[in-house]
């Protein structure tokens, strides 16, 4: 009999993990049920792709630009990402600078695997994006987290993330605005961690996914904030702020070194995005400004909905998020944990949220309810959560 034998770095893939989505799993089996499910879990944007992105792909496709394309990205869209940073920025960005990814997720696999060696020392605050797990396992790195905690509103620490970095630290990662928590570094703390981690050698990594959903200030790159760019490197997309998640475009700015050993690592494991994507999304980057606009405005009212609400529940608390797509609820009054929380909200109302633990510790006592939801999902599933909490079919832990 064959008995099939994996590589170490599948192995390390398939190692178990807290199941992030059993509580979301199950809620799908319900509503496949035909039960009335509320779904308060997922990122990605309940908007469509805007149309004029959708007509200028289709016109495109339309002549034929449906080949490979270069290993970092068509020129275009290389340009129209350099052109942004340049804009924003005091230090010049060229397409050179520029390497375009299959999505964020891509791009943070690639920046990691061209940084690090298995075994090696990433510092990374927590509570942090889910994704980031499975692609540290694959690379088999040696994770220190740093707690954000709770009692600060999860705040961006510089000097814990400082005091995390030692000797044997290859790597720093950090994620502004974060999922889930939305905090927000300020351009002081970027620029004061750039320029420790240069004069420790230790690469920066900044995963800005949620740049463009910023409601209270506008955000700062880490490229824009630092004063030496040689140790930094910036990961940004167009899943969450353009609604085109199912595009896969994301892309990594870095300088002209790590730029070459990026797109060899793209050329071996992609070999070029879709030509009609990065033109379509190079369109979306100059045209985008009325309804990025209109997305962040949609999201701003349902943020500012569910911390109204979720202000007039007894025992529940959140604060209200100055960024991203997410707002975290405080449930220790009411449940051991997020986990228990979740799990009996969905059987008693039907709500389906994520519990804050797989992002980390510091949210162990927290659910995470997105605001990618029409409003009127989010005022019923809020109505629940109320009836839930305020009335006797609570048994959460
Ligand atoms: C913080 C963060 N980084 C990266 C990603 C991945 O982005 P993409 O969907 O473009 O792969 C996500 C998606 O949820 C995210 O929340």
């Amino acid at each position: 009999m064959y008995t099939p034998r994996f590589s170490n770095q599948s192995d390390a893939l398939n190692q178990a993990e807290a199941d992030v989505w059993a509580v979301s799993d199950r809620a799908h089996e319900l509503a496949g049920k035909g039960e009335d499910v509320v779904f308060l879990c997922v990122g990605d944007p309940n908007f469509d792709t805007p149309e004029p992105i959708l007509d200028f792909a289709r016109a495109r496709l339309g002549v034929g630009r449906t080949h490979y394309s270069p290993a970092a990205g068509e020129p275009v869209l290389r340009r129209a990402i350099a052109d942004i940073e340049t804009r924003v920025s005091p230090h010049p960005c060229s397409p050179d600078d520029v390497v375009v990814f299959p999505g964020g997720t891509n791009a943070i696999y690639g920046v990691l695997a061209c940084l690090l060696n298995p075994g090696e020392q990433i510092v990374i605050p927590e509570p942090m994006y889910i994704g980031y797990v499975p692609i540290c396992n694959a690379l088999r790195l040696d994770v220190r987290k740093v707690s954000c905690p709770a009692e600060t509103n999860f705040a961006f620490d510089t000097g814990a993330i400082k005091r995390a970095i030692t000797d044997e630290t290859r790597a720093v990662m950090i994620n502004t605005p974060v999922n889930p928590t939305g905090a927000m570094a300020t351009p002081e703390q970027l620029r004061e961690l750039a320029a420790y981690c240069l004069e420790r050698g230790v690469w920066l990594v900044s995963d800005e996914m949620y740049s463009m959903i910023t409601f209270a200030r506008h955000h700062t790159s880490l490229r824009t904030a630092a004063e030496n760019l040689d140790n930094v490197v910036v990961i940004d997309g167009l899943s969450k702020s353009h609604a085109m998640s199912g595009w896969r475009l994301g892309w990594a700015v870095a300088r002209g070194p790590l730029v070459e050993r990026l797109t060899q690592f793209a050329g071996a494991t992609i070999f070029g995005c879709p030509q009609f994507v990065q033109e379509a999304a190079a369109f979306a980057l100059e045209f985008d400004a009325y309804f990025v606009r209109q997305m962040r405005d949609a999201y701003r009212s349902r943020r500012d909905i569910i911390v109204e609400r979720i202000s007039r529940i007894p025992s529940l608390s959140c604060y209200s998020p100055e960024a991203g797509m997410f707002v975290m609820v405080d449930v220790s009054a009411v449940a051991d944990s997020g986990q228990a929380f979740a799990e009996s909200l969905l059987d008693a109302e039907r709500v389906s949220v994520l519990p804050g633990a797989p992002f980390g510790a510091s949210a162990a006592n927290h659910v995470r309810l997105t605001l990618a939801a029409e409003e009127k999902d989010i005022r019923r599933a809020l109505d629940r959560i109320e009836r839930f909490v305020t009335s006797g079919s609570r048994r959460a832990g």
